[in-house]
């Protein structure tokens, strides 16, 4: 069904509508710079921003503000009330880290101030004496972040409530706002320190408030929070009417603010330009610091924390260029290097409980790297003075692309300052001189069986270095405490290329020799050459110690230092050559085996250079490929006996043995004192 109207009817329509419900009344604020409109009471201020501040956040604080004109709610002759809408931004800065207080209301009033009223709950409204009585004729909506007025009421710190006459509200609901049109809420936490938004609706006609919140990024929800039945005309009947904000503190404090206020009676009240509010209070504890403070304080902060950049990064580069290594380029080529605060880690800061032995050259650690969990022995030279970096780097990046099983294989390297850190293989069962000599012996003794496997394992070890790789490495320092035995008991040598590393850049001419007594050929304690001529007397020394259980070196209180290879070759030249084994291994042996070991170990540690094997020659006698030369050929006694004399040399001598630190000490000068083990 049509209905026409025409356009004088439509006109006259809207007067008499506008006619009916009284006039119109509006108002904005967007901030509230040099506005005159408004009546300020107690703390409240209009910041330099345009934010109305109700209370700073000293206790005890009361603030009011209003409309300084009456708004016409009522026709006074007719007592009905118009209707009308009001929309604010507010922001609440809580005091510290506890929740602030208390709260603040918008409120309806017949005059604009509230004379007498509290703080605290009271909101600066009302107080204990007129708190519910009739006359107050007031309406508020509290936006109150303090629970306890009235456990019954107030049903959360956090809530919105519609009050009339008294700070029981007559309905209250925990601030939020409905999502969309469903049931659910989301929450709105009125002390966030962030714009909150909140929409208050009264429909005159229906007698029907309704209350939204929500927050600055959220519109106007569709469904108010709460939507009361409220009378207004029964609440107050008088002509002047008064609409403002009322905020206190009292034991707990904020600072409450008002951002924007927009107000229309019979209307739907203008909406806010949101961005062009008074930019909020950022700082959560001293909003009411004077900007002058506040900047010099910023100033201050950012000078601090320049400088404090500054710091640390020198911290940083101090660090890097005292403690940790500064990589020059080309080591960034060296594969094999180790970052120094990995070892660091894997060795737990190098803790003595992770020692697993101290040697000439340094301490050597356990330790487990973090990314693999791989477990490494991590050998730290301390205070050695190498010159040339760089050539050094370079052999150790040869050395550690040696690989055999009869080698502990060198898996890197690292340089920091004046400690040199090469990071092996772990082997779990120690060296071979603990297995030999460790006293107690613990009922375990090495058979002979694994002693020739062992024997054998050095000399292929040794051979690969001498022979099998693409340059000659001398070992230089072959001894029992180099060996290390695995958990299927083969042979591992040690150490290998160390002793070259160690005099690197010095003469080599020097007469200064790196090795351990008892081990080093007449010729290198004269000339200072090794060679692996040198490597293979070493090695021979170690067979006679294997097969004799016995010392290179020993004291005897009659005979003074007995060498082992006098000793031996005395029992060859007697004849009994079987008698020099060692009695731990109870006679318990292959005749032939230990027969050759004990021979091939003076033909090997034999004075004269010309007579001593290759290390490819010595694995052809072990493996029975070849024949040991007859006794007589080259083992003369006269060209063999060795004297203190022949074995001069000592007091140059850089021992580097592994195990008994004491003898390091006595190695120069009185070697009578050393712990080893006299003949049995
Ligand atoms: C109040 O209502 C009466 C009757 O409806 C009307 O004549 C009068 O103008 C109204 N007064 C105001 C201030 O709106
Ligand atoms: C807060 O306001 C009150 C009343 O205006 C005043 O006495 C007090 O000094 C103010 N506190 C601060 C910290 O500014
Ligand atoms: C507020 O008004 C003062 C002068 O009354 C002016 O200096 C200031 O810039 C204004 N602030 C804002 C945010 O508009
Ligand atoms: C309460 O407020 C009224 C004014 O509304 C005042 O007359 C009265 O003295 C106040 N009472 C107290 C206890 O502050
Ligand atoms: C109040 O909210 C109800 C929905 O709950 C709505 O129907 C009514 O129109 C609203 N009144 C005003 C004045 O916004
Ligand atoms: C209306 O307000 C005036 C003050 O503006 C007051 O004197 C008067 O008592 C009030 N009337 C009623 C009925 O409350």
């Amino acid at each position: 069904m049509a209905v026409r109207i025409d356009l004088p009817s439509i006109l006259l329509l809207l007067f008499w509508n506008a006619f009916i419900t009284s006039q119109s009344f509006d108002f904005v604020y967007q901030g509230f710079n040099g506005t005159d409109n408004l009546v300020l009471e107690g703390a409240t201020v209009i910041k330099p921003s345009g934010a109305l501040r109700l209370t700073n956040k000293s206790h005890d604080v009361i603030g009011h503000a209003f409309y300084s004109n009456p708004i016409p709610i009522f026709n006074t002759s007719t007592s009905f009330s118009s209707s009308f809408s009001t929309y604010l931004v507010f922001q609440i800065v809580p005091a510290g880290d506890n929740k602030g207080g208390y709260g603040l209301a918008f409120t309806l009033s017949p005059s604009p101030r509230f004379l007498g009223g509290q703080g605290g709950h009271f909101l600066g409204v009302l107080n204990t004496s007129n708190d519910g009585k009739a006359e107050n004729q007031i309406f508020m909506v509290e936006f109150d972040t303090v629970r306890g007025f009235d456990e019954n009421s107030d049903t959360d710190g956090n809530h919105v409530g519609i009050n009339v006459n008294t700070m029981k509200s007559i309905a209250s609901e925990p601030a939020s706002y409905y999502i969309k049109k469903t049931n659910a809420k989301e929450e709105v936490n009125l002390e966030s320190g962030e714009p909150i938004q909140a929409w208050i609706d009264y429909d005159g006609l229906n007698k029907i408030v309704n209350v939204t919140i929500s927050t600055l990024s959220v519109s106007k929800p569709e469904r108010p929070l709460m939507s009361e039945k409220v009378d207004l005309s029964l609440v107050m009947n008088n002509k002047s009417i008064y609409a403002g904000f009322s905020a206190a503190t009292g034991k707990k404090r904020s600072s409450h603010y008002i951002l924007g206020w927009s107000f229309r009676l019979n209307g739907i009240a203008d909406s806010l330009d949101l961005p062009r509010l008074p930019i909020p209070p950022s700082e959560k504890k001293s909003s009411s610091m004077n900007p002058h403070v506040k900047l010099a304080l910023i100033s201050s902060f950012s000078v601090l924390v320049f400088f404090l950049l500054v710091a640390l990064i020198s911290f940083h580069f101090y660090r890097r260029m005292t403690h940790y290594e500064v990589l020059e380029e080309w080591e960034l080529d060296c594969p094999h290097r180790f970052r120094y605060k990995d070892l660091f880690a894997a060795t737990k800061g190098f803790k003595d409980s992770e020692l697993l032995g101290v040697g000439g050259f340094g301490a050597v650690y356990k330790g487990v790297l973090l990314g693999s969990g791989a477990e490494v022995a991590v050998k730290k030279i301390s205070n050695n003075s190498m010159q040339g970096m760089r050539e050094f780097a370079a052999e150790i990046e040869s050395l550690g692309r040696l690989r055999h099983k009869n080698l502990v294989n060198l898996q890197g390297w690292c340089k920091c300052k004046n400690d040199l850190l090469l990071v092996y293989d772990y082997v779990p069962n120690g060296s071979l001189h603990s297995l030999l000599y460790s006293s107690p012996k613990n009922g375990t003794v090495l058979t002979w069986e694994q002693r020739f496997n062992i024997i054998k394992g050095i000399a292929a070890g040794l051979q690969y270095l001498h022979e099998e790789w693409e340059q000659v490495v001398i070992h230089r320092d072959v001894k029992s405490s180099n060996v290390l035995i695995d958990g299927d008991m083969n042979a591992r040598l040690g150490d290998f290329g160390l002793a070259r590393l160690y005099d690197h850049g010095k003469n080599s001419y020097t007469t200064t020799v790196v090795g351990t007594i008892g081990y080093i050929a007449p010729e290198l304690s004269r000339t200072g050459q090794a060679s692996t001529s040198t490597d293979v007397y070493a090695y021979g020394v170690l067979l006679l110690e294997v097969a004799c259980g016995r010392p290179p070196i020993v004291h005897d209180p009659a005979q003074g230092h007995v060498i082992l290879a006098d000793w031996v070759m005395e029992y060859v030249q007697s004849g009994g050559v079987l008698d020099a084994a060692d009695p731990e291994l109870n006679s318990i042996y292959l005749v032939e085996e230990i027969e050759l070991v004990l021979k091939l170990g003076l033909l090997c540690s034999h004075p004269r250079v010309e007579a001593r094997p290759t290390m490819r020659q010595v694995m052809r006698y072990l493996n029975a490929d070849d024949l040991l030369p007859a006794f007589g050929d080259k083992l003369s006694s006269g060209d063999y006996r060795r004297t203190e004399e022949s074995s001069s040399g000592f007091l140059n001598v850089i021992s580097t043995d592994t195990i008994p630190r004491s003898y390091h000490s006595s190695a120069v000068g009185d070697i009578s004192n050393s712990s080893f083990k006299s003949g049995r």
